[in-house]
């Protein structure tokens, strides 16, 4: 009797309990959308290879030509989505960006500690974004136009009749200005002492998390523990004066909003990595670009002539750099046509979908900056070096050679005032030719012209 009522009882609780979960796994498969197109290559090392040993334009044209504007591949360890349309990225950059954080291969974030700004969210990172806009905003970086001209000035002098690789040569001018900005004046007394331990602790960005002695990570590790040991010398010496917010520093250290040390240190290494090889690629390839178009090296030779014939005193304004449109539409078609970071990396914190295509929880994705700056129909005879089309500004969302939405660089306006600087002194009082052959690309780690461009450089 008693079973006889327990069945009756749970019987069709169980019954309905059964095929409500049947019913809703059948509607959510059937809802399910696929996968994008594309195969994931080699298990674990996938299309890495693919991707880094060849031309990246032809690597990414020839997968969207084959699949279309989504599609998966597997790079780094990594599945991941790549997106190649205005609208994906700013789907996963602007208006989706709580779908997706920001992410880094492992050896990477550990080395550069994990209060980075780039791993961050939330309010930890609208912290930390107002203090570094706060530090590089136009205002703050006026007053660097004269430390930035001399450091200028010097790696051109030291660069006079000799064979030289212009990559190496301006990682040395970019490394300089960040400290500037880092640290004031501070930057110049630290500076060989930081950039030893820098070089060693770059070393091992790219390589496996291994830190066992002998190994490149564990060398980096110890490099990362050196520089942290000089960053305190310097916040100690700081903390006795009042710091007012002059530069990095000390906007990281001001009062109200204050980091710990470990905040500081991890976002100085940051932003150093952030600065320097960036801004280094970039003019490197300004450089090469210039030497290959004489009519366009003719035109802003001729823009910076005009602005030293303007002035009486030698020495340039940040009012100066203002006249010159010209050379900024060099950097512009500079950092469409060469796009130094063909994309950045997210990674999907829930399953998104989008077009149609299931982009699953913890895959990456990548919103292709190079695609879209080398579409034909947004810019059209993408591979040709023609800063006039930068004369009409670019529909929104098709230039984001420093990113789109929360994390974009805060750091633009000085790597165009640096880049700037330089050329005006480059073009003024200097002429160059290549060396060797140029026409292949590299990765140091940014997209960079073959063996780093060596040139050589006399005084005019
Ligand atoms: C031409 C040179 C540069 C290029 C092309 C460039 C490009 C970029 C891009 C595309 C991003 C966004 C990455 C993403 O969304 O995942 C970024 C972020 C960043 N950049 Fe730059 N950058 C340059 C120079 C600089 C300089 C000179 C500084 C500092 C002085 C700097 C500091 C940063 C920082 C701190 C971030 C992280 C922002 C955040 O996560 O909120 N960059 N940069």
């Amino acid at each position: 009797m008693a079973f006889h009522f327990i069945f009756c009882f749970f019987a069709p609780i169980l019954f309905f309990s059964l095929f409500h979960c049947l019913f809703n796994s059948f509607k959510s498969n059937r809802r399910r959308p696929p996968l994008p197109p594309g195969t994931l290559g080699w298990p674990y090392i996938g299309e890495t290879f693919q991707l880094y040993s060849q031309n990246p334009n032809v690597f990414f044209a020839s997968k969207q030509q084959r699949y279309g504007s989504i599609f998966k591949t597997h790079i780094l360890g990594c599945p991941c989505v790549m997106m190649s349309t205005p609208e994906a990225a700013k789907f996963v950059l602007l208006t989706k960006s709580h779908l997706f954080k920001p992410t880094f291969p492992a050896s990477k974030e550990r080395m550069l500690g994990k209060q980075a700004i780039f791993f961050s969210r939330g309010q930890y990172h609208t912290k930390l974004r107002k203090l570094v806009l706060r530090a590089f905003m136009p205002d703050a970086i006026k007053s660097f136009v004269p430390n930035i001209e001399s450091l200028a000035e010097h790696s051109l002098r030291s660069s006079e009749a000799r064979l030289v690789t212009t990559f190496h040569e301006m990682k040395t001018y970019t490394f300089n200005v960040a400290l500037v900005s880092i640290f004031g004046q501070d930057g110049v007394v630290y500076s060989e002492n930081l950039k030893r331990w820098y070089y060693v602790l770059e070393k091992g960005y790219n390589s496996m998390p291994v830190d066992l002695p002998g190994t490149l990570f564990n060398r980096s590790m110890r490099a990362r523990k050196e520089i942290g040991r000089i960053l305190a010398r310097i916040i100690s010496s700081r903390r006795r004066m009042k710091p007012d917010c002059n530069d990095l520093l000390e906007c990281f250290m001001c009062e109200k909003e204050g980091l710990t040390e470990e905040q500081i240190t991890d976002n100085i290494m940051g932003v150093i990595f952030a600065a320097r090889d960036t801004t280094a690629s970039v003019l490197t390839w300004i450089i090469k670009y210039l030497g290959e178009n004489p009519s366009v090296l003719q035109a802003v030779t001729e823009e910076q002539e005009a602005v030293m014939r303007s002035k009486e005193e030698q020495k340039l304004s940040w009012e100066d750099t203002k006249k010159m449109p010209l050379t900024l539409r060099v950097i512009q078609e500079t950092l469409r046509v060469a796009s130094i970071l063909s994309f950045t990396f997210r990674e999907a914190v829930q399953d998104v979908e989008y077009g149609g295509y299931l982009i699953p929880k913890g895959w990456k994705v990548l919103p292709l900056f190079r695609n879209i700056h080398h579409n034909p129909e947004i810019f059209p005879d993408p591979s040709k070096f023609d800063p006039s089309r930068f004369e009409v500004a670019p529909k929104p969302n098709t230039f984001m050679p420093f990113g789109s939405g929360t994390h974009s660089c805060p750091g633009n306006e000085l790597a165009k005032l640096e880049i700037m600087v330089f050329l005006h002194h480059l073009t003024t009082k200097y002429r160059w030719h290549m060396v060797g052959s140029n026409s292949g690309i590299q990765y140091g780690p940014f997209a960079l012209p073959q063996n780093g461009l060596p040139i050589r450089l006399f005084r005019k």
